[in-house]
């Protein structure tokens, strides 16, 4: 089957399940206190400095335990209304927190100071929930990339405004690719308290890690991924998997061929008459509207999703196993369907 529905759909990397076959030789300690673990924490400091990490079996998982840390039951999550944690994690953060998410529409995914501020208008009230921590996608669910700029500009509002900042980085890597700055550059530097650093999306087999940058929540992370059952005994199988992903930048040579992938995909679609791209294509995917005559014939063929139901609006991901032939016929039958519905 060849798809362009979700980069979750693509296999894993070969030095990705090779490193699974490395680890799988002898018996080493459980829940995380075992070599390969320790090795991970070492690639993960020299990469971002001084970082806590555990790890998750998922996004949702790494999200529920981040946002934990940060709230407490009567504080709230602010976040884009197309925010994973607001539209596909069927209320998980929510109930595991016990507190609300406030969700602000946003032109592009994006969160900036200005969209915030008329929701912090009510500190100290306690008849509403009280706004702890800013949650925000790198890349976004858009398929935009926050700049350094935006997020310095947003850490610093919310620093100001005693607030933490939560970064979704299921496609972090896709994200600093594009930027082409270092991971620590676009992250901590720029105030980031805490963010996930996505495996699944990135050709592992599964798995998530969870940075903690800022000291103050650091203490109970441990505990909350417990009781989220979010800890794997045999966390080794996770551990090796992001040796490999953080060795020769496995991370950024994957990220930075989806991203070409989906840049060529923009380009090519581009070229079709009555197709139109409709976001800015800064990571690996492709917001398009095309004759809707040819969303079920090119569906047929290949796998993707109907983004918005109402405009028809469809999203396109790239994988790192993405190629340019896949890409090329994936165009070249648009091309075809749109011409014979004319
Ligand atoms: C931005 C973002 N965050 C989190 C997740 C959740 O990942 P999972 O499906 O592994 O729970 C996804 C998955 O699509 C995602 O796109």
């Amino acid at each position: 089957m060849k798809s362009f529905a979700s980069d979750n759909y693509s296999g894993i990397h070969p030095e990705i399940l090779d490193a699974i076959q490395h680890a799988n030789t002898q018996h080493e300690i459980s829940y995380g206190d075992d070599f390969y673990t320790a090795k991970a924490l070492e690639l993960f400091e020299n990469l971002f400095g001084n970082v806590k990490v555990l790890y998750t079996f998922n996004g949702t998982g790494a999200n529920i335990v981040s946002l934990k840390c940060c709230t407490l039951p009567f504080q709230s999550v602010i976040c884009a209304e197309t925010a994973h944690i607001n539209s596909d994690e069927c209320g998980a953060p929510t109930q595991n927190i016990g507190s609300s998410l406030l969700t602000l529409p946003t032109p592009d995914g994006k969160l900036t100071p200005e969209l915030i501020k008329p929701l912090l208008t009510r500190i100290g009230n306690v008849h509403n929930t009280q706004p702890k921590v800013i949650s925000i996608s790198q890349s976004t669910e858009l398929g935009t990339v926050y700049s350094i700029d935006e997020l310095n500009t947003l850490c610093r509002f919310a620093h100001e405004n005693g607030l933490y900042v939560h970064l979704d980085g299921a496609r972090i890597s896709n994200a600093v690719a594009s930027l082409d700055v270092s991971l620590k550059k676009t992250t901590v530097d720029c105030g980031v308290d805490i963010m996930s650093f996505g495996g699944t999306k990135n050709g592992l087999m599964i798995g998530e890690a969870v940075l903690i940058f800022n000291d103050k929540l650091k203490e109970n992370a441990p505990y909350f991924q417990k009781q989220t059952a979010q800890l794997f005994s045999k966390n080794r199988f996770i551990a090796a998997q992001f040796i490999a992903l953080l060795t020769n930048d496995l991370w950024k040579r994957m990220a930075l061929h989806s991203n070409r992938m989906a840049q060529l995909l923009a380009t090519e679609v581009g070229k079709i008459p009555g197709v139109k791209v409709t976001r800015s294509v800064d990571a690996n995917a492709v917001f398009a509207i095309i004759p809707t005559h040819a969303i079920e014939a090119l569906q047929n063929k290949y796998r993707f999703y109907v983004w918005d139901e109402q405009t028809k609006e469809l999203r396109w991901m790239c994988s790192f196993d993405t190629t340019e032939a896949e890409v090329m016929d994936f165009a070249a039958t648009l091309r075809q369907l749109v011409e014979k519905g004319q």
